[in-house]
């Protein structure tokens, strides 16, 4: 019996790209964002509970959980900061970012808050390398990232 289940409205959601997708392993990458965004990540419940409904095997789905970096397989902070670490950024400054951010929240990357507040990844390129240095701030992004305007942002983050 697994702990995790479907909230109704992803069950629905589920059930609605069912009828769309021939094939149910098309349902894998789908099913695995409901669940991220139902949890905040996606636990070994939630994997053995994915494959009963793909029939496949919950070794499947993590091996395809775990190849992308964006799904979290660990509780993470109620806001997950991910620091661009690749070319671009690094040139224009996200070194010294990730130094100010692990010294104002007390973590190191990979780790989360005590209160459970933050989260901080370096993550490789988001993709935005024209507005370097890039923070993903949940589902956001913070573009041109200097010291004063995380300040601003973090500061006001409840
Ligand atoms: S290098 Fe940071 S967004 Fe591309």
């Amino acid at each position: 019996m697994s702990g995790f289940s479907f909230n109704k409205e992803n069950e629905e959601k589920f059930q609605a790209l069912l009828q769309r997708y021939p094939n149910k392993a098309s349902l894998c990458l789908p099913s695995l964002w409901m669940i991220q965004y139902q949890e905040g990540w996606i636990s070994q419940e939630a994997m053995v509970y994915l494959a009963q409904k793909l029939d496949t095997t919950p070794m499947e789905i993590q091996s395809i959980a775990s190849f992308y970096t964006m799904f979290n397989l660990k509780p993470i902070g109620k806001y997950h900061i991910q620091l661009c670490k690749t070319l671009s950024c690094m040139l224009n400054g996200s070194e010294n970012i990730r130094d100010y951010l692990i010294k104002k929240l007390g973590i190191k990357p990979g780790e989360t808050s005590k209160d459970g507040k933050f989260t901080l990844s370096l993550v490789e390129c988001l993709g935005s390398c024209g507005t370097a240095p890039v923070i993903q701030l949940n589902d956001d992004y913070i573009q041109n990232v200097t010291i004063e305007k995380l300040d601003e942002i973090l500061d006001g983050l409840k």
